[in-house]
């Protein structure tokens, strides 16, 4: 049933381009620059006049609605809030008719985003949802959603249900974008013809594994990791921090690039792995100004960037060349090394990566 994988993890992470592209499938006309999503028919139009977007989601689904944000905004011109599905419910949270609720979860029973959804319900929102488990209780309470097709996902660690939600919200973003008349016919068309591509793309890092499990072995044994992105590559840089801590035990945090000044900067020596996620052009040259801070504090830098950008992989000690894409669609690209990195990682250290310590597939209690 692990299709020859040592664990359902690996095999989940190689199945990605295989989801992404199921997730696309029948959404994604190339041809006509256009996108359908059946499941968001019927709620279109309260959709395209909303005053504001909230997404509630726990987790790896909350780093998702992290990027929902930013896509949302760049994409839509929506004001977007993210909110921890249990911070929202227990806060005095304002929320009405006006505004749209997006919950986002693989499983569909999380007891947080159920609660927030609810609430969100409660006071006459249009709730929409983003799952993977098929008539699961919040793919069923939703008004409106939109189903990620990435097939069961059984490591606790979540893979393909980031990518396959990610690639939900791009295309969620670029559809409202382009009825909102706010985005541009020619970037639109880009964008749909690179979506069409991603798959593909992600195919070419994975024949690449073996460079990072070969690297793995250098960082075994690291007590802490820190990892840094901007903009769209700053929920990969949270992401991959947590998919490093859930399953190989390893300390990790991600940042902000630009925070690391003002706190993070004090633990850099020389047995901090800093992971620098450098994918995004219109911060190039912030993201080298990180990376030279942190190698004058000899901190060891893994770069992940563009296969072009030789400024940053001439500074880097290691390199994760992904290839070239537009920037708000790299974290599709930019996530898989450090999925990778964590998995190798963890097998190097003899974790149980499919069955992590303390860690359940759905939480289903508070
Ligand atoms: C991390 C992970 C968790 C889940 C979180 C939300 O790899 O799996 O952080 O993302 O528990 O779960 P869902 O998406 O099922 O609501």
């Amino acid at each position: 049933e692990k299709g020859g994988y040592p664990h359902f993890m690996l095999k989940e992470i190689f199945e990605q381009p295989r989801a992404i592209a199921d997730c696309l499938r029948g959404r994604l006309d190339v041809e006509n620059h256009s996108i359908q999503l059946g499941g968001l028919v019927d709620v279109l139009d309260k959709l395209v006049n909303a005053k504001r977007l909230v997404i509630a989601a726990c987790g790896t689904s909350w780093h998702s609605g992290l990027l929902g944000e930013y896509l949302f905004e760049h994409l839509a011109k929506l004001p977007v809030e993210v909110e921890y599905a249990s911070e929202f419910r227990y806060r005095e949270a304002l929320i009405d008719e006006d505004d749209v609720m997006l919950v986002v979860s693989q499983s569909g029973e999380t007891a947080d985003t159920l609660a927030a959804l609810r609430t969100a319900k409660e006071r006459g929102a249009l709730t929409l949802g983003i799952c993977n488990v098929v008539g699961s209780t919040i793919a069923r309470d939703t008004d409106a959603g939109v189903y990620t097709h990435a097939g069961p996902e059984i490591g606790v660690a979540s893979t393909k249900a980031f990518t396959t939600q990610v690639s939900v919200l791009a295309m969620m973003a670029i559809l409202l974008g382009q009825k909102r008349g706010v985005l541009e016919k020619e970037y639109a068309a880009r964008l749909i013809e690179e979506l069409d591509r991603i798959p593909g793309k992600v195919e070419q890092i994975l024949e690449n594994s073996e460079s990072i499990e070969e690297m793995a072995k250098l960082f075994t044994y690291a007590p802490n990791f820190l990892y840094l992105g901007r903009t769209y590559n700053f929920p990969v840089a949270l992401e991959g921090a947590l998919k490093l801590k859930e399953i190989s035990y390893i300390h990790a945090e991600g940042y902000p690039a630009a925070e690391m000044k003002h706190g993070p900067i004090a633990l850099i020596d020389e047995m901090m792995p800093v992971v620098v996620i450098a994918a995004t052009d219109h911060t190039n040259d912030k993201m080298i100004s990180n990376i030279e801070e942190v190698k004058a504090r000899k901190g060891r830098i893994i770069a992940i960037t563009g296969e072009d950008n030789e400024e940053v992989m001439d500074l880097a000690e290691f390199n994760c060349p992904i290839p070239e894409t537009e920037d708000c669609l790299s974290p599709l690209l930019t996530s898989i090394p450090l999925q990778l990195l964590s998995y190798y990682i963890a097998v190097n250290r003899g974790c149980n990566v499919d069955q992590p310590r303390n860690l359940a597939k759905s939480v289903t209690v508070e």
